[in-house]
């Protein structure tokens, strides 16, 4: 007996983009972060970017570049797929004005260089906020004409209050309150929400204690950011608990190329993403790898 509903009758090209990026297996991805220069300028571990990327790009699922050091400094034969940052307009010359943000890659230009898929930074609760939505909802709209993946980004600019969440510390380098950490898990929760209802295939936000608070509330899937360089095992730790939260991986960037060992970190954080590793495990394989 036949049933209709049997046979294949479409084929989605955002599915498939999905699949290159994430492993069939885990589910999961490690996507290595290197857009940073777009508004940081030269940042330490990206001064040279091929140096940097070309030794890790066989560990990464995909890379997100911006535009420039895509079409400078990554071998276009390369068969990573590339997640492209695709908004940009401020610097860190002007840091209270960093959510002032605008699109500055066409979905044209995403498809003439092969991405699978872009990032666009959200200021949610700062001046910025409706711009960035609404870059995100109009970008989403137009690149899902061509299947391609949007990756929405919960930026927290120079504020204060919402930077410490980033750094895991108080703006006096002070522990973070049971409070501050309350405050991080309503505004990353909110923040997650909001931008997975204006269009976000999946969300890339920032690892806090009640993660999994953040996880439940958000509509599409999330990857953590790494935030600024931590100590290798504390950032192999917040890692393995936005794993242990629900995160789907990591789009991670100075963790891993500011790191001392920046080919075996990335090993370790896929230990910990595809293989289920525990701290104490990856952390040996990262001592392994990078004494051998
Ligand atoms: C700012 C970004 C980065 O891609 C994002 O923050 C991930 O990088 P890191 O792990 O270094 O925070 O959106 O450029």
């Amino acid at each position: 007996m036949k049933n209709v509903f049997d046979y294949q009758t479409e084929w989605s090209g955002l599915q498939n983009r999905m699949a290159r990026m994430f492993d069939p297996d885990s589910g999961r991805t490690v996507l290595l972060a290197v857009d940073h220069g777009y508004f940081q300028g030269a940042p330490a571990g990206l001064i040279n970017l091929r140096e940097t990327v070309t030794p890790l790009l066989p560990y990464c699922d995909a890379i997100s570049p911006a535009i420039g050091g895509l079409k400078t400094s990554l071998d276009p034969k390369t068969r990573t797929p590339i997640i492209l940052r695709a908004t940009g307009g401020n610097s860190m010359r002007r840091p209270d004005e960093l959510d002032d943000e605008v699109v500055t890659v066409s979905v044209e230009e995403m498809v003439r260089c092969n991405a699978i898929g872009f990032t666009v930074s959200c200021y949610i609760g700062l001046p910025g906020q409706c711009q960035t939505i609404e870059s995100l909802a109009s970008l989403s709209d137009e690149a899902h004409r061509f299947g391609l993946i949007s990756i929405g980004i919960t930026a927290v600019g120079a504020d204060p209050v919402l930077t410490k969440f980033v750094k895991g510390e108080r703006e006096d380098g002070g522990e973070l309150t049971a409070d501050d950490k309350k405050e991080a898990v309503r505004y990353l929760k909110h923040a997650c929400r909001v931008v997975s209802e204006n269009g976000a295939d999946i969300v890339k936000t920032y690892y806090c204690d009640g993660f999994e608070e953040v996880v439940e509330a958000c509509l599409s899937p999330i990857v953590i950011a790494g935030g600024t360089k931590r100590p290798t095992k504390e950032a192999l730790e917040f890692t393995f608990n936005a794993i242990k939260a629900g995160a789907v991986g990591v789009d991670m960037g100075r963790n891993i190329f500011q790191n001392e060992h920046p080919v075996a970190m990335i090993q370790a954080v896929r230990a910990v993403v595809h293989e289920d590793k525990s701290v104490k495990e990856a952390f040996q394989l990262y001592e392994e790898i990078s004494k051998g």
